[in-house]
């Protein structure tokens, strides 16, 4: 799988010939100014919750590519509402079969309220399962319990969790919930696009070293493979 990076927690996962962008905010976040989201290719757009930094490019990008959009029954009737036809709504517990594989949603500790101020549902956090691996995006969340149910259900080979704090957890609750869903390889997110989430990048990584695991900080615009 090609894990590419555009910011904050916006990503693409390029897996069995699809390529799958999850939360689009690229427009408005100035650390990234240097991707062109007209060239940003994807088949699908998942998206974990209402707020803007998650959801700012959905339109937009929706759009340009016809990718079909995948979230919670009050975003994906949202966007409906703004002309976006291919999609696909879901909830918290429910999963399906794409052509690229499988889409679990999970429980998220968040809150979704829409740009516009319309309730964008219960936040989410997703099970990807495709080419015999399967990694977690847990979104915005806090630490919750409910991350051991992830744990049990089946080996995660890498999660993508939140490190920034303030809004979401922070690196040393990321540290507990990567013990709790049982996986070593963490990819960071939401962190420094806002001056209440910038983090010390190093005292990070050194704190996942100290509990055995790895944390990858990306970077906007690079490639990498998992
Ligand atoms: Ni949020
Ligand atoms: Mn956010």
């Amino acid at each position: 799988m090609k894990f590419t990076y555009y910011g904050q927690s916006c990503f693409t996962i390029d897996v069995s010939g699809k390529s799958i962008l999850f939360d689009p905010f690229i427009s408005g976040n100035p650390l990234a100014s240097h991707i062109d989201i007209n060239r940003i290719h994807c088949d699908y757009i998942v998206i974990s919750h209402g707020h803007e930094d998650h959801i700012a490019d959905a339109l937009r990008i929706a759009k340009n590519t016809n990718a079909k959009v995948v979230s919670n029954f009050e975003i994906v009737n949202w966007l409906a509402a703004q002309g976006i036809t291919n999609n696909h709504p879901m909830n918290i517990g429910g999963h399906w079969f794409f052509d690229f594989g499988k889409i679990k949603c999970v429980n998220a500790v968040h809150s979704s309220t829409l740009p516009d101020g319309t309730n964008g549902g219960n936040p989410m956090g997703f099970l990807v399962e495709s080419e015999g691996k399967i990694f977690y995006y847990s979104g915005d969340t806090a630490l919750t319990y409910d991350m051991k149910l992830i744990g049990d259900y089946k080996k995660v080979d890498f999660a993508l969790l939140p490190i920034g704090g303030n809004f979401t957890m922070g690196v040393d609750n990321a540290i507990i919930a990567s013990d709790f869903i049982k996986c070593e390889k963490i990819i960071g997110l939401h962190f420094d696009t806002f001056g209440f989430i910038k983090i010390n990048h190093a005292e990070a990584i050194e704190k996942f070293a100290a509990a055995g695991k790895h944390l990858l900080i990306p970077e906007i615009g690079k490639s990498y493979d998992f």
